[in-house]
């Protein structure tokens, strides 16, 4: 492998920029190229053959343009059902993101966890085999959002968004007693990339404080482990952002931030 690696983040739209955003900073020496699958988002609204049949060729056409040194899927909707597809069809290494139910049951005082994420999301079957071998005993309860991913979407893109449509969403994560810490959820996990994007909202909205799990700083150590240690003293390597729809960006100034501050081409 070269000291400047190409690592591909991919999602189905603008999600994957809360894991992107962890990566560049452990790879401050690698070339990003991020996608996001627009054209067919959003998957939490495709069936599960929709999105293999979509995915995978998709991944294999990206490998073949950009031929990256590993990718990541940064998504939990795609990441829960097509990981062992891709690792089955291609040698480039995959990091995925799925949700952080381990850790999220290991720091729960109360012992009860909320997993919000897309509807596709909560009803798979790996995110029900994690509950199964990591629950430690909590009780999780699922939560599948149908619109919180296009809100963060619509919101990055600089719409407004009332407070609302998103407290609709997050309201069924609270349960048990509100006026007993002890007896009531006390840990959310963020089960899609695209709910980071609106944290500060969630958290102002939240009907009592929680501990919000968010799974892309363990991703970013993952995905250094991977490449071994980067060179220090490299000059900073490019970034691209790509549209399945063929959409310009036209973000730039918003996007920026999430490249560690690189110009996006
Ligand atoms: N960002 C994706 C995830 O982590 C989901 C958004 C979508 O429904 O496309 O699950």
């Amino acid at each position: 492998m070269t000291n400047s690696p190409t690592i591909l983040v991919f999602d189905s739209g603008l999600g994957g920029l809360t894991v992107l955003r962890e990566v560049v900073a452990a790879r401050p020496d690698a070339h990003f190229t991020y996608v996001a699958d627009d054209a067919f988002f959003p998957y939490g609204h495709h069936s599960e053959d929709e999105i293999i049949a979509r995915v995978v060729p998709l991944m294999g056409e990206l490998i073949g343009t950009h031929d990256p040194d590993l990718v990541v899927i940064a998504c939990n909707t795609a990441s829960t059902l097509v990981l062992s597809h891709l690792r089955a069809a291609y040698s480039v290494p995959f990091v995925g993101t799925v949700p952080a139910i381990k850790p999220a049951c290991a720091r729960s005082k109360s012992r009860r966890v909320s997993v919000l994420g897309t509807k596709g999301t909560v009803k798979r079957e790996y995110t029900h085999a994690l509950i199964r071998d990591f629950a430690q005993g909590c009780e999780v309860t699922l939560v599948g959002s149908p619109e919180l991913a296009s809100l963060a979407e619509r919101e990055l893109g600089g719409h407004e968004i009332s407070d609302g449509d998103i407290l609709a969403e997050l309201a069924p994560c609270f349960v048990g007693d509100a006026a007993d810490p002890g007896a009531r959820t006390d840990t959310v996990v963020l089960a899609c990339t695209h709910y980071p994007l609106l944290l500060d909202r969630l958290k102002k909205l939240a009907p009592w404080p929680v501990d919000w799990i968010d799974p892309a700083p363990a991703i970013a150590r993952r995905v250094s482990d991977l490449l071994g240690a980067g060179v220090g003293g490299v000059a900073q390597s490019g970034a691209e952002m790509i549209f399945t729809s063929n959409r310009a960006h036209g973000l730039s100034a918003t996007l920026t931030p999430f490249f560690g501050g690189r110009a996006v081409a």
